[in-house]
C-alpha cells in the first residue's frame, strides 16, 4: 500500500482506526524531508540487486574497489568479492578527513550521572592508542578477542580497535554469567580479553573483573586481560596476565595504520542461543556487513547530520553492534550512549535523557515500551520530549496496543514508528518501514526493504499469498551471517535445509492482503525474553546442573511485559523437598549460570514429565498449562495420566 492509495479523507485523520487494518501515514512535511522519500528505491533494487547493492556498498570507503559483486554457492556467500577495505576508517578517518573531527559522536551518561562528550577525534585517538597497545601485545589479524565491559566508550574503542588490526572481536554481553562467558571464549578460542573493575547498574555495582576472573582460570587460550578502571572497585590483578587499560594506552604510539581487510574478513563473531543449548557464533565478515548496516542505517532511521540518535540496546547485543558502533558511526551519526537501566534513580531517566541531548530518533525494544506502559504516563510526561522526531522498535513482535502507546505517549502522536525486524544471523535490519514512504500499522514489520527477498511459506514450502506460515529468504543479501563460527554443518542444517535454496530464520510470520508482514514470533525452542533469544535447553541443562535436580523441560510463556517469560518443570532427586526455598534456589541457580535475563519467573515441581513414545519432551503441552489453556492434542503422548496430574498440580500452586 502506499500513500497515494490512502484516501484523503483517512490521511486527514492521520492515525485512521478501522479495526483490523489502522494505518498511521506519513504526514507531507515528514516525508519531504526524508532522505528517502520515493517509493522508486524498491523497483530499483528489483531491477538488479546486485547492481542496487553495488551502489549502496559505494557509500563506503574501499582500499581497492571489489571485482565482483556476489559469489553465491549456496548456502556460501561471498559479497564484494576481491575488495579491500577497513570497519574501523570507515568508522573514523574518512570523517575526519572530511573535516568532522570536531563533530561529537558520543553524548555519553554513566548510570551514577557523570557524563563525557566526545568527539570523532576523540575516538580515533583512542582507537589508535588502544590498536597499538594490542599490537604491542602480540594481537594479530585474525586472532579472537572477547570484550566483557559495561556500557561505557571503551567498549566500543575496543571494538574499532580491534577492527582496525584485523582481530576478531567477539563481545560477551556484561550480565552473562562467568560460565556463559568461558563457553564463549573457548568456543571462539579468543587469545586476549578485555573487561573492565565494573559497571553500574540499578544503582549496584556488576562484578566484571571478578567474573571474569572465574570464567578465564578455565581458558587456556587466554594469554592476557586487558582491565579498565570503570568503577575503581578493588579488583586482583594477576601478574603477567592482566593489565590496565590505561596503562597500556598511555604508553602506546598515536597512530595504527588500518589493517586492509578483504571484504570476506571476519569482522566479528556474536553468540546467540540454539536449539541444542551449545550458543552458535554467528560469523560477520567486513564488507558485506558494513554495507548493510550503512545502508539500512539511512533508509530506516533517516539519519542527518544534525540528528541526535539513541539506540538503547548493550553494546553486546547485535542491535548495539550494528545500530550504536557500525551503522551510525560510519555515517558520522551524534549519538547517546547511556551505561544504566532506566529506572535509576527514577521512572523517568530515558525521558530526561532524550530531554537534556534533545535526542531526535530514539531506538527501543517492546518489552521497554511494556514496561513505561506499566509505570504510567507521568513520567513520559514530566520531560519535554517535543525534539524526537522518529521512533524505532526491534526484538520481538510490537503488540498493536504498545505501538499506540509509544506513539501517543513518546512520539507526541506525531513521529512514524519503524518496527525493525532481523536477527543476529541477519545482521542488519530486513523488514521495516521506511518511515517517508511506508504506510504504517500498528503491530506490523510492514514490508521487506528493498533489496531483501522475503516470503512466507506453508510447511511444504509453497508461497502464502494471504495467511500465516514460514517467514524465509529466497536470495542472499550482503549482512548475512558467513557461517557459524568451527560449524559449517550445523549452519547448513539450522537456517539452509528446511526448504531447498531457502533461508530460515525460525520465525512465523503472517502475511495480509496488502502484502504486510506480521511476525508472530519463534517456531522452535527458542524463547524470546525481553528480546532476547534465549534456548530451552540451555535453563534446563542450567537446571539439572544443580545438586538437587534429577530433569527438567522449559518453556517459554507468554509474558505482558517480556514477551514471553521462562516457566521450568522441575523433577527433584528423591530426598529434596519441593518448597519455596528450593524454588528460590532454583531460580537464582539458573540466574547465576546463565545470567539474570534467564531467571525462570515459575518453577513447577513435578513427578514425572509428559514425553512422546521417542521420549521427546511435549513442550507444546507444557506451555498450555503453564499458560492455563485448553490441552491441544495429546494423542502422541506416551503415558496421558502425567498430564492430568500435572495439570492438577499446577493449578494448585498457580
Ligand atoms: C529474533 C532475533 C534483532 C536484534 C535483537 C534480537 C525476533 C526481532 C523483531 C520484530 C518481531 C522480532 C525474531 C528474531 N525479532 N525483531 N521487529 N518483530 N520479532 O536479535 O537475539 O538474534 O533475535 O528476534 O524472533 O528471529 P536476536
Amino acid at each position: 500500500m502506499t500513500k497515494q492509495e490512502i484516501s484523503r479523507a483517512q490521511r486527514e485523520t492521520v492515525n485512521v482506526l478501522l479495526e483490523e487494518n489502522r494505518v498511521f501515514v506519513p504526514s507531507d512535511a515528514f516525508q519531504q524531508q526524508a532522505i528517502i522519500h520515493d517509493e522508486s528505491i524498491y523497483a530499483e533494487a528489483a531491477k538488479d540487486r546486485e547492481a542496487f547493492w553495488g551502489k549502496w556498498a559505494g557509500e563506503l570507503d574501499w582500499f581497492k574497489k571489489w571485482d565482483k559483486v556476489l559469489d553465491w554457492q549456496l548456502p556460501f556467500a561471498q559479497w564484494f568479492v576481491g575488495g579491500k577495505l577497513n570497519a574501523s576508517y570507515n568508522c573514523l578517518d574518512r570523517h575526519l578527513k572530511k573535516g568532522l573531527g570536531n563533530k561529537t559522536a558520543i553524548f555519553w551518561e554513566g548510570e551514577p550521572g557523570e557524563t563525557k562528550r566526545l568527539t570523532y577525534n576523540d575516538i580515533y585517538c583512542a582507537v589508535n592508542k588502544l590498536a597499538n597497545g594490542l599490537k604491542g601485545l602480540g594481537v594479530i589479524k585474525g586472532d579472537r578477542v572477547a570484550i566483557y565491559m559495561p556500557m561505557i566508550p571503551e567498549t566500543i574503542f575496543a571494538m574499532l580497535a580491534c577492527a582496525r588490526i584485523g582481530a576478531v572481536h567477539t563481545v560477551v554481553f556484561g550480565g552473562f554469567s562467568a560460565d556463559s562467558l568461558k563457553e564463549r571464549i573457548k568456543d571462539a578460542q579468543a587469545k586476549f580479553l578485555i573487561t573492565a573493575d565494573g559497571g553500574y547498574r540499578k544503582g549496584k555495582v556488576l562484578a566484571l573483573k571478578e567474573t571474569a576472573d572465574q570464567a578465564v582460570v578455565e581458558c587456556p587460550t587466554i594469554e592476557h586481560v586487558l582491565v579498565v578502571r570503570r568503577t575503581g572497585q578493588d579488583v586482583l590483578m594477576r601478574q603477567g596476565r592482566d593489565l590496565w587499560y590505561h596503562e597500556l594506552v598511555d604508553k602506546a604510539a598515536d597512530y595504527c595504520e588500518p589493517e586492509p581487510m578483504d571484504a570476506e574478513d571476519m569482522l566479528y563473531i556474536l553468540y546467540t542461543s540454539g536449539t541444542t543449548g551449545k550458543p552458535k557464533g554467528i560469523v560477520h565478515t567486513t564488507g558485506g556487513y558494513l554495507t548493510g548496516v550503512a545502508a539500512t542505517t539511512r533508509w530506516v532511521f533517516d539519519i542527518k547530520p544534525e540528528d541526535i540518535f539513541w539506540c538503547t540496546a548493550d553494546v553486546g547485543w547485535v542491535t548495539g553492534h550494528s545500530y550504536i558502533v557500525y551503522g551510525p558511526m560510519a555515517h558520522a551519526v551524534t549519538q547517546v550512549m547511556y551505561e544504566g537501566s532506566p529506572d535509576y534513580p527514577q521512572r523517568d531517566r530515558f525521558w530526561k535523557i532524550v530531554e537534556k541531548y534533545k535526542v531526535t530518533i530514539f531506538y527501543t525494544a517492546p518489552t521497554a515500551i511494556r514496561t513505561f506502559m506499566r509505570w504510567g504516563t507521568q513520567w513520559p510526561q514530566g520531560c519535554n520530549l517535543s525534539s524526537l522526531r522518529l521512533l524505532g522498535s526491534v526484538g520481538e513482535p510490537i503488540n498493536p496496543e504498545a505501538w499506540v502507546w509509544y506513539h501517543q505517549h513518546i512520539g507526541h502522536g506525531q513521529c512514524p514508528i519503524v518496527d525493525t525486524w532481523w536477527q543476529t544471523e541477519t545482521g542488519s535490519i530486513l523488514i521495516s518501514p521506511i518511515p517517508g514512504v511506508t504506510v504504517l500499522k500498528p503491530g506490523s514489520a510492514t514490508k521487506p526493504l528493498p533489496g531483501i527477498e522475503a516470503v512466507v511459506l506453508t510447511q511444504e514450502g509453497k508461497i502464502v499469498e494471504k495467511g500465516g506460515g514460514y517467514l524465509a529468504l529466497k536470495s542472499p543479501w550482503p549482512s548475512m551471517l558467513r557461517g557459524i563460527y568451527g560449524d559449517n554443518e550445523r549452519y547448513k542444517k539450522t537456517y539452509w535445509s528446511r526448504w531447498p535454496g531457502m533461508y530460515f530464520p525460525g520465525d512465523g510470520a503472517k502475511i495480509d492482503a496488502d502484502g504486510y508482514f506480521w511476525l508472530l514470533g519463534r517456531v522452535d525452542d527458542i524463547m524470546l525474553v525481553a528480546g532476547h533469544n534465549i534456548s530451552t535447553m540451555e535453563v534446563e541443562s542450567a537446571l539439572v546442573d544443580h545438586p538437587s535436580v534429577a530433569e527438567s523441560a522449559v518453556v517459554g510463556i507468554t509474558d505482558e511485559i517480556k514477551g514471553q517469560a521462562i516457566a521450568a518443570f522441575v523433577i527433584l532427586k528423591e530426598g529434596h523437598k519441593p518448597d519455596s526455598q528450593a524454588d528460590e534456589t532454583l531460580k537464582g541457580h539458573v540466574a547465576k549460570k546463565i545470567g539474570a535475563i534467564a531467571r525462570p519467573q515459575k518453577i513447577i515441581f513435578t513427578a514425572e514429565l509428559p514425553k512422546t513414545r521417542s521420549g521427546k519432551i511435549m513442550r507444546r503441552l507444557l506451555r498450555d498449562i503453564a499458560e492455563g489453556r485448553a490441552l491441544g492434542d495429546v494423542t502422541t503422548l506416551a503415558d496421558t495420566h502425567v498430564i492430568e496430574v500435572l495439570k492438577e498440580k499446577y493449578q494448585e500452586e498457580a
